[in-house]
């Protein structure tokens, strides 16, 4: 039922079948957005494990993840580094490519973001195959950051990605779970 402080968060996140393509039952986190409740209760609960201050910064994943991450580093008094989209960053980037659930690309990070030694939070909506995330830890721990554990609102635990994560030795917390 995925009650959470009393606020049903997965009764606000919409299923659009078939996108991007046929097969992928996306799930859509702009009704959960748009309800004020819907996007406190979710950064709230992204963010209480990390209440006492582990953290020095957030890293959210373009793009949904800069909306949560942002939110979630406001929530923690800390940071915001963007992980994003191949060509976007403005300085010197070190860069990883990945593949997802429907195709490959490239996510990039300032290669002065973080320095060694530095504890990092990974925030992003969803974790499916977790390629997406499994490149941000790669280019987190490039750099010589510790990635304390990485926070999304929905797993697709049937993809794996979750695991495949605590496989790199990487804490996972999650929030709803869709088969
Ligand atoms: C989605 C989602 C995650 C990623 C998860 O982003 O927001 O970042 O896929 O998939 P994975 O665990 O299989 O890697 P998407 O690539 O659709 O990009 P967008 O947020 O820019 O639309
Ligand atoms: N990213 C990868 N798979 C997804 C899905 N099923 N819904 C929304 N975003 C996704």
């Amino acid at each position: 039922m995925d009650l959470r402080n009393g606020f049903d968060i997965k009764r606000y996140i919409r299923t659009i079948p078939d996108y991007p393509k046929p097969g992928v039952m996306f799930r859509d986190i702009t009704t959960l957005l748009s309800n004020l409740h819907g996007f406190r209760a979710a950064v709230d609960e992204l963010a209480w494990p990390f209440l006492k201050g582990e953290i020095d910064y957030v890293a959210g994943i373009e793009a949904r993840g800069f909306i949560l991450g942002g939110a979630v580093a406001h929530n923690l008094g800390r940071g915001f580094i963007p992980i994003r989209k191949k060509g976007k960053l403005p300085s010197r980037v070190i860069g990883q490519d990945y593949a997802l659930e429907y195709g490959v690309d490239t996510i990039e990070m300032h290669a002065d973001a973080i320095s060694k030694g530095d504890r990092v939070l990974l925030v992003d909506d969803l974790i499916a195959t977790g390629g997406t995330a499994g490149a941000a830890i790669d280019l987190i721990r490039k750099s010589g950051g510790e990635v304390v554990s990485a926070a999304f609102v929905i797993d697709l635990p049937e993809l794996g990605g979750a695991a495949k994560l605590k496989a790199k030795g990487v804490k996972v917390h999650t929030l709803v779970s869709f088969e």
